[in-house]
């Protein structure tokens, strides 16, 4: 099949796909919008209204690349090897820059060692948020073709993509018997459950709004991090007179600019506010989403014009080489920072993304098991290694993420990260909505088109139509 056919069979399978979504009567949980209670009840079944149909992204899907991994260490003495028949194990993600590429492949080899005759495919598609990657999964999983294992986002995506669909095992015995649900935060545990059943292994919990900044320059400029809107554009104004492009900012992924913006919409709403934004679609009739794109307008005039070229990763180097001083974004990009040598608070500092002190945006990665994944046992041997202890804790220190286990070794973790969970602890949390915690599939696409549209044209009046158009796709 051609690109183009490709592309036509992808919009049809959604479509069937928002068909099946929407004769379940399926629904994802509600968001967290608080800090975690693991000593809570068991999740009772969401109550909410039916996930909208999903809707495509505008691009084409990158090809994936399929290369096996080589195993990099021989089998630890102390680890016992499974009673594995060999066999393959296909892993299906979008983690291909540093950081991310390196907990995956810290997670491979502790496979590895434990099953020692299985052959890992990595089958990763580039593309920050996966954009690109989760229109090759809907072919690949309409196809008859499910990888083994997928990488999916906790909350909307997991529950209203694929499990109202029937195309998740649910794998409660397994959280049952690897006893997570004691380790795991009880609203963690919330979405990535629908009916009573848990359906994917939380990896990580990510924070996406953070301003990460060059501490060089801020030194030399004589400047604090900014903490607020205000203080934004004073250092700014102050970095831009000194000759420095003062914000980096990313566009070839197609997430950069929608990543900025939920950080806009947390700070000029507060957490409670800015969850409404995804539950109740009249918010976005509210001033102060003007409010919120002036703003976004306003950094933007600070970030660098070449944007479209850019990755969230290329506009993080940028950074980290002084040719800019901050950019907003997840923590994937601490994981960057470190896996190109760099040393946290000496090389790059952080704060919150200004206006948002206080707030955790959070969201987490996870695997599951899809239906008819063609060899389970090595899958389900995939998932405990991601549930485990030794699993997060050799995975999370170098995604820049904090473990979704209460029970880290913290000695393995930098000063960001503790710093994070401790954060995530003592917050209030928000759902990022780019990254599939806070609405469906089909919101998120025509959000992010939005943003994108106008990360080119600068135009407040059409984002805040487009925004109060894509509304229509939120539930009710
Ligand atoms: C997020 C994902 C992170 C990281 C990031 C950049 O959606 O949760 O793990 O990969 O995209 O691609």
């Amino acid at each position: 099949m051609d690109r183009r056919k490709t592309w036509l069979f992808a919009i049809t399978i959604l479509a069937a796909l928002s068909l099946l979504v929407a004769a379940c009567g399926g629904a994802a949980p509600p968001a967290p919008t608080e800090a975690p209670a693991p000593t809570e009840a068991p999740a009772s079944a969401p109550t909410e209204a039916p996930a909208e149909p999903t809707e495509a992204p505008t691009e084409a899907p990158a090809e994936p690349t399929e290369a096996p991994t080589e195993p990099t260490e021989a089998p630890a003495e102390a680890t016992e090897p499974a009673a594995s028949a060999g066999g393959q194990l296909e892993i299906f993600s979008w983690w291909t820059n540093p950081g991310e590429a390196d907990g995956l492949a810290a997670l491979f080899d502790i496979y590895q060692q434990q099953n020692p005759g299985v052959e890992i495919i990595n089958a990763t598609v580039s593309g920050g948020a996966g954009t690109n990657a989760k229109t090759v999964l809907v072919t690949r999983m309409q196809g008859g073709d499910p990888p083994d294992s997928f990488q999916v986002h906790a909350g909307q995506e997991l529950i209203g993509t694929w499990v109202v669909a029937d195309k998740m095992e649910p794998i409660t015995e397994l959280f049952e018997e690897e006893g997570w649900n004691e380790v795991m935060p009880q609203t963690l545990l919330d979405q990535i459950t629908y009916n009573g059943e848990i359906y994917s292994v939380p990896v990580n919990i990510h924070r996406s709004n953070v301003l990460w900044y060059n501490k060089q320059i801020f030194e030399e400029n004589n400047l604090e991090p900014p903490t607020t809107i205000d203080e934004f554009f004073q250092v700014a104004e102050a970095l831009q007179a000194a000759g420095v492009t003062p914000l980096a900012v990313g566009g070839k992924d197609k997430f950069e600019t929608p990543h900025l913006f939920e950080s806009v919409l947390l700070a000029t709403f507060g957490p409670d506010d800015y969850a409404q934004l995804f539950q109740d679609p009249a918010m976005w009739e509210d001033p102060r989403v003007q409010e919120a794109a002036e703003t976004a307008q306003r950094m933007l005039e600070y970030a660098n014009e070449d944007r479209a070229s850019l990755s969230w990763a290329d506009a993080a180097q940028t950074v980290l080489d002084g040719k800019a001083a901050m950019t907003i974004m997840g923590d994937w990009a601490e994981g960057y920072f470190l896996g190109k040598g760099a040393v946290p608070n000496e090389d790059f500092g952080w704060v919150a993304a200004p206006g948002t002190d206080g707030v955790f945006m959070w969201l987490s990665d996870s695997f599951g098991l899809p239906v008819g994944a063609p060899n389970r046992d090595n899958a389900v041997a995939w998932l405990r290694v991601l549930g485990s202890r030794e699993g997060q804790d050799a995975f999370n220190p170098k995604k820049g993420s904090i473990p979704a286990r209460t029970d880290p070794d913290l000695s393995l973790y930098d000063e960001y990260l503790q710093w994070s969970i401790e954060q995530f602890a003592s917050n209030a949390l928000a759902p990022s909505v780019v990254h599939g915690a806070a609405a469906n599939e089909a919101y998120m696409s025509a959000y992010g088109n939005a943003l994108n549209v106008f990360a080119a044209d600068l135009d407040v009046d059409s984002l805040l139509q487009s925004l109060l158009d894509a509304s229509a796709d939120l539930q009710g």
